[in-house]
Order: structure tokens, then C-alpha cells, then sequence
């Protein structure tokens, strides 16, 4: 098997001063441990007031990849080579705005400016601990023919692909309209997408397609071009305070950017000089490249929060799986869930197996009735009276083990805000941590309310919600409290910039497997990686053991997986929080599967995705943050299939090996619990076998031996 990987750190050199880390690097550490400053940038800029530069461009640090920038008849356009051949065609560029002129017509490109980094900095918890950020910029003063400045457009260029930006001075408040920025593909590569302004904002299965078939698409969106790739994915990162891009295929093959409107049409409200989220563009000539790749984190600002000790990855359970499963309520009454006697079950099971936190659902006022469309009545401070949130919190703390809060708010943002700042005090009074924050309502039905009270409807990834959700994380960390939305905006990468950015859902979760219809499908977990989880860390609380929850197995919604692949997901859906989801007692029947979720770690040195091919199958490798173990997820589709795996990815030295597969005659529809677990003894120049079940899993502890 090859593999790549962005931040593969071991032959670096590197330029940024600092300590010197166990690997031999000299990290520029993220805060708490200050950003070393960047390298200072090599730059050289080419001015040329008397005559036009028609192109420019920038290369990665490789040469691999040409980013191409341009200006046709006054209009400006861009464009990006892979090994020679475009990946993306010549694409527009521009802005357009209510009033004022528009910055789309009549440009000259009026100087330009390169600089270069070579820069490794290091995540307080992640996929790998050290990220390098390499790559060569491109900053172009764009005016208009007069000579006028009118903006600058900020390109890098890394090996695993481009990112630009549109910087736009000072024009006082002003609406932009309608973005122009086109990614022109071929209209024949493969797709794997999901629509966009859907009632179901991002919870759909992914659809395998031509590039033609492209509707109007969210990001991340994957695309393999035709006669030897590359593998294309088109993102965004750094989206703050501005709107979520959408894209709207207009010619064959032509997305166009569509930002999520707000209610009265426009897109974004400026005030002053603003920037717009990095376009990005990640290529790779296999899916894995993507999977493997840093230019997301590497577009963002650094560590905002300072000394983030707190906001520590964890394993935790929840009062939430019986709710899925119609066993208990979110509502008050004779099923309600979150009474004090199941969380103290709870969290006395969490104590006994090393769980750090126990989620409780359904604990505060506001459920009873429909709960979905009275977003307006949820209180975040008051608790139900078989709940007593003071007591519950201290049995924990006496066991190690803490509470997560839970504020679902139906959409209600402006009812959510009017609170925040006293539900954060609360929680914070009482030792929790972390927030799973919800916002269950269609999509386009957001709701906001003005000062006067006037009610108006927004979308999830609109520019109020942007913004909505950075003023969560910022007053969040006041309080040293980590959030984890649910359906939430997508992710752009802000984890780097603001640390309590811990995880989010934002795609088809576990919980479409108890009510879904159709449930989630074998492929799903075998797109998720080279799709949604390109752009960050995943809830999707995997663990379910009783797949059919009493129902005859082949009846649907069920789980659509073998009991090893739920132990799979668990090194392949990064999450630093991560749920063990299901019942204690089905967890209680199978000891030798739940032996695996207990160990495995949820905060990463290193991650490799070794191969895959999304809706076929995905293997994952990585090694734990505070120890010398690795750990392998595979997951496969439908289909059943055996993969020689190399174990190259060890480090040397002797490793005992502790393997959960699926069993002889294993079959997600028929016989999913076939199960069964091996020892072996291994290094890193071994090849070993893994034959996956249909719809199966194999998941893999590499512990050294002491010798
Ligand atoms: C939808 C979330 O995804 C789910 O996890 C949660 O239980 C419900 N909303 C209620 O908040
Ligand atoms: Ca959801």
C-alpha cells in the first residue's frame, strides 16, 4: 500500500526557531506555547504601472501544482495546474455589491508579490501533532484600469493543493450580493456530494455521480477527474463573518459559488475593510491524498484562546441512544431520560469503565409538546425536577467524571443568545466542560429576531449563523468550555484558531440508523473520509452493538454494519470527543468488542490514511498521543473483501498486536455479529491479511512490547 502524508515531518528541515521536539523538530508551537513568528518571507514584488501583466503565477513548493492567475477583456480569472494538466480551467473571479461599484469588470492586475514559508506548528490535540505549513503565496493588487486599487487577491500554493482569498479595503457598509468565483472541472468526473439549501441542511447519504449531475452542492465536495485523476476537493476554510459557499453548477461542469442567502436576499453585510474565506482547492493524485492532507488548518489563524489546557479530548457516554430508540423521553413524564437515577447509573457506569463525561439530553425545560417548532420556550438554566443538575454534577466529580451540557434550541438563535452567557456561568460553576449544542430545525428556517422583536428565518450556513457560532466559541472559552454542534454550519478549520472548536455533526450521524429512512448504508462510512471529514473532526458517535435493537435483523432502520466495523469507526471518524453510544447493558453482553472502545485513544500524534477509495473502502492508521501505540481502522462497503496491509506505518520495535474482525461467514444483512479477536506479534516489515465481512470492519491495537 502507499501512502502520503501532508505533515510527514520526519525528513523536514526546518526554518522557525523553538524548542526541539522528541522527533528532532523545532515545532512553531501553537499557543500556549506562543507561535513562533513565520519564517520572514522571502518577497519580491513586481510592480508594473506602465504596462499590464496579463498572467501571473505561482508554483507549490514541489512544482507539482500552478496556480495561474489572469485577466481576460477586464475580467479576472484563475486557473490550476496539476503535473501539467489543469485540474481546475480557467475560472472567474469577482464580487459584486447592492451599491458601489462591483469588482468584476474593467481589472488590471497593478502588482504582484511573492513569499514563501516553511513552517511546522503544533495542534493542541488532533490528527498529528505537528502540522507543517509549506507553501509559496501570491499576493496580487488588483485595480481597475484607471490604476485604481480595488482589492488584493491572496493565493499559496501548497503540494496538496490552493487556496485564495479576496482582501477588500475599506468602502464603509455595504451588501455583497453574489460572489462570482467559479471552479471550472471536467463536467464528466466521478462526484461524491450532497445538495445544498435542502430542508436537511447537511444530513444527506452521498451521491455518487457525474460532475453534470451536480445540482447546487455543499462543500467539501470530491471529484475525480477523468484519465488518471488527480482527486479534486473544494472547500473553504477560515469562514468567518461572511456566508457559507454553496455551488451551483451553471455551464457543464462550472460551479459557481452561491452564498447562503440571508432572509432579505442579500449575502454578506460588510462594515469596513473585509476578507472572504479561503477558496480552497486540495488535490491529490489518490482519495487518500486528500484524507492526509493539512492545507484546511494550514488556511487558518493561529491559536486565539492562549493557554487551552482545558479543553481536553474524552470518551464519553450519554442519555441519549434510549431517545433515539423510543425506550426513553427528552420530554418530562414516565419515560423521561434524564432523571437523576439513570444519571447516576450512568455516571457510575462511566466511573467503572474510564469514561470521562456523560452526556444527559432531555434535562432542561423546554421539551414538552413539540419541541421542534417551540424553539422560543427552552430554558438553559432551568432543570426538570427529577433532575437535579447540583447533586448529579457532584456525584460525578466524586467519581472522576463529569457532566456535558446539552442546549438543543431548535434553531432558536436569537432565544439561544439572549441566554448564553448565564447557561455558560452555570455549567462552568458546575465543572462541564464541554456542550453538545443542537439546531434542529429545516433548513432556511433559523430563527432571528431584531431588536423591535420582528422575526425573520435564516439558513444554517448564513452569514448570522456564522457569526452566531464564533460568538458561542469565544464566550465559550471564557467560561473554558469546549462546543460541539450539531447541525451545526460546516467546518472550515477555525479548531486551529479558536481550540474549543472540539467536533460537530454536520452529515448523516449514527442516530439515522434508529429512526432513519433509509437508514445510513453500508458506503456511508467509506465516503464520510474522503468527503464531510475533509473538512474536520466528526460526532458521529459510533459503538452501536445491538444492531436491530430487538427487531429481527433484516428489518429496517437498523444498523447497516458488522459489530466489528461500529469498533472500526473509531480510528477513522476523528473526533476528539468521542461517544460510546449504545446501552450499557449491550455492552454488558459483549466484553470482548467493548474491551477495544475502552482502550482506544481520541487524540493523535500522527494519521494515515493508508488507502481507500470512497464508497468502496477506507484504511486508517494512527498513533496515540500519549503512548507509542498505533491504531488501524478498515472499513469496507457492501462488499466483502480481503486487503494485504502492510505494517510499514510502525515504528520499530516489536508490537503486540490485539485484532476485533469480523467472523468467519460475517455479513452485515444476515450475520453481523459473527465476530471474534486475535493476538499477534508483529513489526513494521510484517504484512498481514484483513479480510473485511460485507459491510464489515477491522479494527487493530499495535501496542510495543516492553522487552
Ligand atoms: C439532533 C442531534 O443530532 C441529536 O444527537 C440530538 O439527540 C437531537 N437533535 C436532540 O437534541
Ligand atoms: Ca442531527
Amino acid at each position: 500500500m502507499r501512502y502520503r502524508v501532508a505533515g510527514a515531518i520526519a525528513s523536514l528541515s526546518i526554518i522557525a526557531a523553538g524548542c526541539t521536539s522528541a522527533q528532532g523538530l523545532a515545532p512553531a508551537a501553537e499557543a500556549p506555547i506562543a507561535e513562533a513568528p513565520a519564517a520572514p518571507a522571502a518577497t519580491e514584488t513586481v510592480s508594473a504601472p506602465d504596462e499590464v501583466i496579463a498572467e501571473t503565477s505561482v508554483t507549490s513548493p514541489s512544482g507539482e501544482i500552478l496556480f495561474k492567475l489572469m485577466t481576460q477583456n477586464g475580467a479576472l480569472q484563475w486557473q490550476a495546474d496539476w503535473q501539467g494538466k489543469p485540474a481546475i480551467a480557467p475560472s472567474a473571479l469577482g464580487l459584486k455589491f447592492k451599491t458601489g461599484r462591483d469588482l468584476d469588470s474593467d481589472l488590471v492586475i497593478l502588482s504582484v508579490t511573492h513569499a514563501h514559508q516553511d513552517q511546522v506548528w503544533e495542534q493542541p490535540w488532533g490528527e498529528r501533532q505537528f502540522v507543517r505549513d509549506h507553501h509559496n503565496e501570491l499576493l496580487a493588487e488588483i485595480g481597475v484600469t484607471d490604476g485604481t486599487p480595488a482589492f488584493a487577491l491572496r493565493v499559496r500554493a501548497f503540494d496538496d493543493g490552493v487556496g485564495f482569498r479576496y482582501e477588500v479595503p475599506d468602502t464603509g457598509k455595504r451588501e455583497i450580493t453574489d460572489e462570482l468565483t467559479v471552479f471550472q472541472a471536467h463536467e464528466h468526473a466521478k462526484t461524491w456530494w450532497i445538495p445544498a439549501a435542502g430542508w436537511n441542511r447537511y444530513e444527506e447519504l452521498y451521491s455518487e455521480t457525474s460532475l453534470r449531475q451536480v445540482d447546487r452542492a455543499h462543500t467539501p465536495i470530491t471529484i475525480e477527474l477523468p484519465d488518471g485523476g488527480p482527486f479534486l476537493s473544494i472547500h473553504e476554510a477560515a469562514l468567518v463573518d461572511y456566508a457559507g459557499m454553496w455551488l451551483d453548477q451553471r455551464r457543464p461542469g462550472q460551479l459557481e459559488a452561491h452564498l447562503a442567502p440571508w432572509s432579505d436576499g442579500t449575502k454578506v453585510k460588510v462594515d469596513g475593510a473585509f476578507k472572504t474565506p479561503w477558496r480552497t482547492g486540495q488535490i491529490s493524485a489518490d482519495a487518500a491524498g486528500l484524507a492526509n492532507s493539512d492545507l484546511i488548518l494550514n488556511l487558518n489563524e493561529p491559536n486565539a484562546l492562549g493557554d487551552v489546557s482545558w479543553a481536553e479530548p474524552s470518551k464519553y457516554i450519554g442519555i441519549w441512544w434510549c431517545m433515539h430508540i423510543n425506550e426513553c423521553t427528552w420530554g418530562s413524564g414516565d419515560k423521561h431520560g434524564a432523571t437523576n437515577e439513570r444519571t447516576k447509573a450512568y455516571i457510575d457506569f462511566a466511573s467503572e469503565h474510564g469514561f470521562d463525561g456523560v452526556l444527559v439530553e432531555g434535562w432542561n425545560f423546554g421539551w414538552d409538546g413539540d419541541w421542534f417548532s417551540n424553539g422560543e420556550i427552552f430554558s438553559f438554566t432551568e432543570a426538570y425536577a427529577d433532575f437535579d443538575i447540583e447533586a448529579l454534577s457532584a456525584y460525578a466529580a466524586e467519581r472522576d467524571v463529569y457532566l456535558i451540557g446539552h442546549h438543543e434550541t431548535s434553531g432558536d438563535i436569537t432565544n439561544y443568545e439572549a441566554q448564553m452567557a448565564d447557561a455558560y456561568a452555570l455549567y462552568e460553576r458546575l465543572g462541564i466542560p464541554a456542550i453538545k449544542t443542537g439546531y434542529v430545525a429545516d433548513g432556511g428556517e433559523i430563527a432571528r429576531r431584531d431588536e423591535a422583536g420582528k422575526s425573520y428565518r435564516e439558513w444554517h450556513d448564513g452569514q448570522f449563523a456564522v457569526d452566531h457560532h464564533l460568538r458561542v466559541l469565544k464566550l465559550a472559552a471564557k467560561h473554558k468550555i469546549s462546543i460541539n454542534a450539531h447541525e451545526p454550519v460546516k467546518d472550515t478549520g477555525l479548531r486551529r484558531t479558536y481550540p474549543n472548536a472540539f467536533s460537530r455533526e454536520g452529515a448523516r450521524g449514527q442516530e439515522y440508523n434508529a429512526w432513519g429512512v433509509p437508514p445510513n448504508d453500508p458506503a456511508h462510512t467509506t465516503i464520510l473520509p474522503f468527503t464531510r471529514m475533509l473538512s474536520g473532526p466528526m460526532d458521529f458517535t459510533p459503538g452501536i452493538f445491538d444492531l436491530n435493537f430487538g427487531k429481527p435483523v433484516e428489518e429496517d432502520p437498523r444498523v447497516q454494519t458488522t459489530l466489528a466495523k461500529q469498533l472500526a469507526l473509531y480510528v477513522l471518524i476523528h473526533s476528539p470527543i468521542q461517544m460510546a453510544a449504545d446501552l450499557h447493558r449491550n455492552y454488558a453482553a459483549r466484553p470482548d468488542a467493548f474491551e477495544f472502545i475502552k482502550q482506544v485513544p481520541v487524540d493523535w500524534s500522527q494519521s494515515i490514511m493508508l488507502d481507500g477509495y470512497p464508497g468502496d473502502f477506507a484504511v486508517m492508521a494512527r498513533k496515540d498521543r500519549d503512548s507509542e501505540a498505533w491504531y488501524l481502522g478498515a472499513v469496507t462497503d457492501e462488499a466483502g473483501r480481503e486487503m494485504a496491509l502492510s505494517l510499514d506505518f510502525l515504528d520499530a520495535g516489536t508490537y503486540q498486536a490485539a485484532i476485533y474482525r469480523d467472523g468467519e461467514g460475517g455479513d452485515w444483512l444476515s450475520n453481523p455479529y459473527a465476530f471474534e479477536r486475535a493476538s499477534m506479534t508483529v513489526t513494521s516489515s510484517d504484512t498481514i491479511t484483513l479480510n473485511l465481512a460485507p459491510g464489515g470492519g477491522t479494527a487493530i491495537a499495535f501496542v510495543p512490547v516492553v522487552e
